[in-house]
């Protein structure tokens, strides 16, 4: 009997490959930068189509500050634009977007932008969008932990109640659950500090489609490869 199609419920992705994109046509950075965030939206419909409920895309890392400043203001400013739009996006698909990272590093009026995109959107249920933005993986577990050992000193909460759940609540993630896919793009294939304690049980999929390049096809090839693999939990295979 054929076995039915099994569709991950969140999908997490590393975006890479917008400057070899531009390169290859002679293009500045920046012009596949935009030509990226093109394919995000695309991908936010794509995705809900085909059924998964949880987006999570690395848009901006703690690391991608020692980019060349020219290239940072431009990213920033490409990034404040989509918020904005983002937020009639949010309204018309019903669609909730969450910024994962430590956004007190970001400028401001971003930061206004991105609670108000958070507050409007929260109860939307449809795609649950998230864009990690200024996120280290370290950085998230190292802020988590801060919180968890205040709340413990100021609650008078006792050590030995961080479970593996409990840890979980204090982290960017607080009640999403954990990637079932990673997709990275453009052949590199490292986790560069993205989701380190959310991918602990992700199966890994890696392409050299470059991420402007990223299309349905490409989606539907990640997925099959998904279905390719036995998922096993410490030793029991999904029936
Ligand atoms: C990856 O390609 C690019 C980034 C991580 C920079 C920011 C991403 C965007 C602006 C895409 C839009 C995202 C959203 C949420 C709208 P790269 O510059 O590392 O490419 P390369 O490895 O070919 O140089």
């Amino acid at each position: 009997m054929e076995q039915e199609r099994k569709i991950p419920k969140h999908i997490a992705i590393i975006l890479d490959g917008n400057g070899r994109w531009a390169k290859k046509r002679g293009l500045p950075r920046n012009a596949g930068h935009v030509q990226g965030s093109r394919t995000v939206e695309k991908m936010c419909k794509e995705v809900y189509n085909a059924g998964v409920d949880y987006l999570t895309v690395y848009a901006f890392s703690t690391e991608n500050w020692s980019r060349p400043q020219s290239e940072v203001d431009a990213i920033m400013k490409l990034l404040s634009s989509y918020l904005k739009d983002c937020l009639k996006r949010s309204k018309k698909n019903n669609m909730s977007v969450k910024v994962l990272g430590d956004i007190s590093r970001l400028p401001t009026e971003m930061q206004e932008q991105i609670k108000e995109l958070e507050e409007v959107s929260k109860d939307f249920d449809g795609l649950h969008f998230q864009v990690a933005l200024n996120y280290g993986g370290r950085d998230e577990i190292i802020r988590g932990m801060h919180r968890a050992a205040l709340d413990r000193k100021e609650k008078g909460l006792s050590m030995e109640d961080i479970t593996e759940e409990e840890f979980s609540s204090y982290l960017d993630t607080k009640d999403i659950p954990d990637p079932d896919l990673l997709i990275r793009t453009s052949g590199e294939q490292r986790l560069s500090n993205y989701l380190l304690w959310q991918l602990a049980y992700a199966e890994f999929y890696f392409t050299d489609t470059l991420w402007p390049d990223f299309d349905k096809k490409e989606l539907e090839k990640a997925i099959d490869f998904y279905n390719g693999r036995d998922r096993r939990f410490g030793g029991i295979k999904e029936s």
